[in-house]
């Protein structure tokens, strides 16, 4: 492994990955593929833009001509697939763009990964490909996948292809199933962003329901640590649960946030909850500790140190909350918080 095209890289997780990899390998090179919308950020890889080992290409990845380009461009020998539509409420507005992105561009990238002889494809993927998991059990890798959310069936028809490539093709993949992410760099749609956002500005903080689902609240960055270490130690074919060993409930998160920022709980809003809303998903996270890995922040310390960064980074959320973002916040929220 030395030349990885990270598609998807300009956003959230995609990016932090990238910084990671770039200080943890300095000897590899990194080819960010992002179609950049509205989740992608080029603000989120500024710290790394001069390197000489990072480079930047804007592309789809339904675009096949483009993606084959530049796997040959750069000689790429690794995929790493984060690109995805991934709210779960924008999927139940307009599912359109999910089903494109990560069934559709999952597909073009493993073709072009089984054309072009690559070393490894790797998938991103998520706990919420499991469905709802009832108080007291834990999904495992081996368990079949229920979802339940448009963004959540997408995901599932990703790996199911993924893994289709390798049975047939003999493809060397690999997947991880990942649980809610936070930390630097999160479009404040998703809620802890958008909670810290409203917060600071004294704005309601709107609860779905009853607030009593369960997360489990990860810190991003333990997150590129495992993928790191399934990319160098992982089996060929197997899919690894990255979780937190630990679960949340929303409400405990928002106090967590709260007193963080020193703001009052009076700003929560319990709202009219989103529909076929997940209650609790939970990962046994045995095999990927067997292989060496261990979570380095609880929820409660993700949370935390989360909020921090937002407070003292308004410079980059400020510039992300403009006038689209707020056209879709009244779409999304503007009758709820009337209480209709
Ligand atoms: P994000 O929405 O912040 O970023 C997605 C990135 O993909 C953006 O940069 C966007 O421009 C790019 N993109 C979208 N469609 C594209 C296309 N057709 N071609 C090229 N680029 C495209 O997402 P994230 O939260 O960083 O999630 C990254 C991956 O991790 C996703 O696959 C998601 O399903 C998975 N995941 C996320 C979480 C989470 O909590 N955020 C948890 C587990 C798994
Ligand atoms: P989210 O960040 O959208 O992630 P996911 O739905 O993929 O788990 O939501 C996390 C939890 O927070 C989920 O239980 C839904 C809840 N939530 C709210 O209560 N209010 C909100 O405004 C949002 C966006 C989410």
């Amino acid at each position: 492994m030395k030349n990885i095209m990270v598609t998807g890289g300009a956003g959230f997780i995609g990016s932090n990955f990238v910084l990671y990899m770039l200080d943890k390998h300095p000897d590899y090179n990194i080819v960010v593929y992002d179609k950049l919308t509205y989740a992608g950020n080029l603000d989120n890889l500024l710290a790394v833009s001069d390197e000489p080992s990072y480079r930047f290409v804007k592309g789809d990845i339904c675009d096949r001509l483009t993606v084959e380009e530049t796997i040959k461009k750069y000689d790429i020998d690794t995929i790493v697939n984060f690109a995805a539509e991934t709210h779960v409420d924008r999927s139940i507005m307009n599912p359109d763009a999910f089903i494109q992105t990560s069934v559709y561009g999952t597909y073009v990238l493993l073709e072009a990964a089984r054309k072009l002889r690559l070393e490894r494809y790797h998938q991103i993927s998520t706990d919420e490909v499991y469905g709802h998991i009832p108080a007291g059990q834990s999904s495992v890798e081996g368990d079949k996948v229920e979802p339940r959310s448009p963004y959540a069936a997408s995901k599932a028809s990703a790996d199911l292809m993924v893994n289709a490539y390798h049975i047939t093709y003999g493809l060397p993949v690999t997947i991880t199933r990942g649980s809610n992410n936070i930390g630097p760099f999160q479009y404040p749609e998703k809620v802890v962003p958008l909670f810290t956002t409203n917060a600071i500005d004294s704005k309601p903080l709107p609860v779905y329901g009853d607030g009593r689902q369960m997360r489990e609240y990860q810190y991003v960055v333990d997150h590129c640590e495992a993928i790191d270490l399934v990319l160098h130690k992982g089996a060929i074919g197997e899919i690894y649960n990255v979780g937190t060993g630990e679960e949340m409930e929303n409400l405990t998160m928002v106090e967590v946030l709260l007193d963080t920022l020193g703001k009052s709980r009076g700003l929560i809003r319990h709202v009219a909850d989103r529909p076929g809303h997940d209650r609790r998903y939970s990962l046994n996270i045995g095999k990927i500790r067997a292989l060496g890995w261990q979570p380095r922040h609880t929820p409660a310390e993700a949370v935390a140190k989360t909020a921090v960064w937002y407070r003292d980074n308004e410079w980059w959320w400020r510039k992300v909350r403009n006038r689209d973002f707020d056209a879709y916040y009244e779409k999304q929220y503007g009758e709820r918080l009337k209480g209709k």
